[in-house]
Order: C-alpha cells, then sequence, then structure tokens
C-alpha cells in the first residue's frame, strides 16, 4: 500500500516553483552529509520547498527564516509535523547569523503567492488595497510613503532601475501631479490606473499589466530587496561547509545578473549552474509564477 504523505495542505496557497528541480539539487550532497545536515531556506514562506525537502531527505534538518510574520506563522504551522527537524527563525536573511556551519543554503527570491492575493498586503494592482507593500510590517516604509517623500526625478529613476520601466518619467509626473492635487491615492487600484493612463494605447493592453514594472519597483525599494541580496550573497559562502551547496531561484534580471555573477566571482565557490535552470513547459502552463524563475547554484569550496 502507498504510503501516505505527510505534507498537510494550509490555507496560505502557494506552489512552490522547479520543486523537483530543488529536491534532485539536494541529491548532489555527499551521503554522509544528507545521513545528518542542515539546510537553510533563507525565504520559508508557507514551507513549501521545506515540506518536500523534509519528506524527500528524512535525516535532514531545515532552519526556515522569513521576515514576514503571516509567513512565519504558516510555516510553523505547516512544519510543526517534523519537530526538532525544523527551527524557524523571524529574520530577515541579511541580518541572520547561524551557530553553525550548514550544508545548504536554499532562497526562493521574492514575494508568495499569499503576499499578493491579500489586498490589505497593498502588492497587487489587480486588487484595490492600501498602499503598503511592506514583508515585514513592523519596518516604516510604505509605498504610500516612498511616493509622497520621493521627489520627481528620484521616483523616476528608481521605477525605472528597479522595474526597467521605459516609461518611467511619464509615470513618476503622473503620480507626483496626482499628488500635489490630491494627496493621496485611495489604494493600489486608482495607483494602477494612474499608471496604466501612462502608457501609449497601443500598450495598455498587452499580456503584462503595464502596472507591473512599476509596482516590482516600488515593491523592491521598499523592501530593500537587492540590498539584502547582495547581503545574503556575501554572508552565505562563510555559513556553507566545504562540499556544501548554495542554490537560489531568482525571478526577475536584476536578482538574477546578481546571483549569476557572485557564482562566477565569489573564489570561495565553484559555480555549478552555467545556464540557468528553468521551468518545463508542463510546470509553466500550470504554475504562471515559474515562468520567470531561474535556479543557479554553486559549491563551496
Ligand atoms: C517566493 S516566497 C517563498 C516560498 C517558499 N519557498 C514556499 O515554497 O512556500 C518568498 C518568501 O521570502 C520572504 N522574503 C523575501 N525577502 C526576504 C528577506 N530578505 N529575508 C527574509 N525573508 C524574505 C518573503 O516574505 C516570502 O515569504
Amino acid at each position: 500500500m502507498k504510503e501516505e504523505s505527510k505534507i498537510v495542505t494550509s490555507k496560505f496557497k502557494h506552489t512552490p516553483v522547479l520543486s523537483s528541480e530543488v529536491i534532485e539539487a539536494i541529491s548532489q550532497l555527499p551521503a554522509t552529509i544528507l545521513k545528518k545536515g542542515t539546510l537553510i531556506d533563507a525565504t520559508i514562506g508557507g514551507g513549501g520547498h521545506a515540506s518536500l525537502i523534509l519528506e524527500t531527505y528524512s535525516n535532514l534538518h531545515i532552519i526556515g527564516l522569513d521576515q514576514d510574520p503571516v509567513a512565519i506563522k504558516a510555516a510553523t504551522d505547516r512544519l510543526s509535523i517534523y519537530g526538532s527537524r525544523v527551527k524557524i527563525v523571524s529574520s530577515n536573511f541579511a541580518d541572520f547569523f547561524p551557530e553553525k556551519k550548514v550544508s545548504f543554503i536554499f532562497a526562493d527570491l521574492g514575494v508568495s503567492s499569499p503576499q499578493i492575493d491579500e489586498a490589505q498586503r497593498g502588492f497587487s494592482f489587480r486588487l484595490d488595497g492600501p498602499l503598503d507593500m511592506r514583508m515585514n510590517p513592523k519596518k516604516d516604509l510604505t509605498a504610500a510613503k516612498l511616493i509622497k517623500e520621493t521627489d520627481e526625478r528620484t521616483l523616476a529613476d528608481l521605477i525605472y532601475k528597479y522595474g526597467e520601466e521605459r516609461f518611467s518619467r511619464r509615470i513618476a509626473r503622473r503620480i507626483k501631479n496626482d499628488l500635489s492635487v490630491n494627496h493621496s491615492y485611495t489604494g493600489t487600484a486608482s495607483l494602477a490606473h494612474a499608471i496604466a493612463s501612462c502608457y501609449p494605447a497601443k500598450f495598455r493592453n498587452g499580456r503584462i499589466h503595464p502596472a507591473t514594472k512599476t509596482f516590482q519597483a516600488l515593491r523592491i525599494v521598499i523592501n530593500n530587496e537587492i540590498e539584502a541580496l547582495e547581503t545574503l550573497l556575501e554572508k552565505a559562502p562563510n555559513w556553507l561547509l566545504p562540499g556544501g551547496i548554495m542554490g537560489i531561484i531568482s525571478f526577475h534580471s536584476l536578482e538574477d545578473r546578481l546571483v549569476k555573477h557572485s557564482f562566477l566571482k565569489d573564489e570561495r565557490l565553484e559555480r555549478i549552474t552555467r545556464k540557468p535552470i528553468v521551468a518545463s513547459a508542463n510546470e509553466n502552463s500550470i504554475n504562471t509564477r515559474s515562468r520567470s524563475a531561474k535556479f543557479r547554484m554553486a559549491k563551496k569550496l
């Protein structure tokens, strides 16, 4: 009889991307490590990847980090069945220091589906919510504060740099004009509408919503995402045992470029993946988030 899986479903609905590729990557660790090693999941989210890893490698232990208290609660609930094999730590990965060296470090960057799908978090341009976008609600900087306190030129530069948005100047001008007249936007839907109106009509109805790049840029700035990734790339190789592996899934070119460059140049590491691992056509058809996912790995020398 087929053994019943211990993986439980939770209200935190997030489908992990490239999960079989992550499981395969871990199998590259020496058998001695797989018998008693520890893995840091730097972005535990709802514990989707973590539960698959814990199920597949029954001797591995996981330290799971997240800066979002909702994710911490979801992962704690979901992974409690694994007892002492799991330790959940509420922390930005950039601020973390492990007590001991580990055999694998994994990060699945960016936002989770529940963060996007919960309108109150303010990440979505499709659902109306407050202009928030903080993964860690204890932080001070919200989207409302950012657009209010940043001058037009700087705002345009941020939207261009972190969103690679070619209409950044018009968008920043429109946002600042709206704010000078109305003092604030009512929420993410009205901001998205204003951004869309900056697009020439022929580009407005494309496959990608016109607010996608600007929302990405604001989210990256608010959560300090690029600096946090740079810090992780600098610190994490020191957390690995010799022969240990670091694997990072990124979702946009700014992140992927940083990971690629770091894995190539870092003298503590040897690159494993020359080209990033991407999702199969089948996974892309089931999970649209996987379409932009790029998974790179490196080994500690
Ligand atoms: C894509 S989700 C991870 C999903 C997870 N792999 C799963 O299968 O459930 C990314 C998570 O990383 C968290 N996160 C992003 N940047 C972070 C950082 N600098 N430090 C800690 N957590 C971070 C987010 O709050 C989010 O919960």
